[in-house]
């Protein structure tokens, strides 16, 4: 698609929905969440991955300030890994260590991705919009996933570049 293999772009939502990614954003210092939950697709003529990001999380904010994230894709098991990430904040604490990863300097944009996975991916955010509960039509959505009104922010990114490392 675009300029990204598309070997790439199935393994990626392949572990996006099996095991869950990893999403790193900013630089001093990088931090690290998982998310089990995106798309990919072309908008404005643009290879594209859609992130949502509740706006509680640490990484909101680092995505909201810099408009870029990194998405590392594990191709061993990391299943450790993905469980200590997915239940602390590294808002107090360098998730990196805590999880027992390794950040590496992306190439084209200004954080780091997790050098134990294998596959990454590089995009820059080029819209956002954030969920209003007002306009969500399948009720049974809000009492399931947003009792406490943590809606996520929808970032709509450009694949810039894919490799495996
Ligand atoms: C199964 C699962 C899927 C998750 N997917 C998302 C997601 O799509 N978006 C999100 O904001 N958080 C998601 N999370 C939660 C974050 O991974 C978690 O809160 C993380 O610690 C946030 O880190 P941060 O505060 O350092 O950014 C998920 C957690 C689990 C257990």
């Amino acid at each position: 698609m675009l300029g990204i293999k598309d070997e790439y772009l199935q393994e990626l939502m392949s572990k996006l929905s099996a095991t869950g990614i990893f999403v790193v954003s900013g630089n001093n210092p990088a931090n690290v969440m998982t998310s089990h939950w995106g798309a990919y697709g072309t908008f404005w003529g643009k290879p594209m991955f859609v992130l949502p990001v509740r706006q509680s999380r640490h990484s909101h904010g680092l995505i909201d300030a810099a408009h870029e994230f990194a998405l590392s894709v594990a191709r061993k098991d990391m299943s450790q890994a993905i469980h200590r990430c997915e239940h602390v904040s590294g808002r107090n604490l360098d998730k990196f260590a805590y999880c027992h990863l390794h950040p590496t300097p992306c190439r084209k944009i200004n954080t780091s991705y997790v050098s134990d996975c294998g596959l990454h991916f590089e995009c820059r955010v080029v819209f956002k919009t954030v969920m209003e509960g007002a306009q969500l039509f399948d009720l049974k959505i809000p009492d399931r996933y947003y009792k406490d009104k943590n809606y996520h922010t929808m970032f709509f990114a450009e694949i810039l570049t894919a490799y495996e490392d």
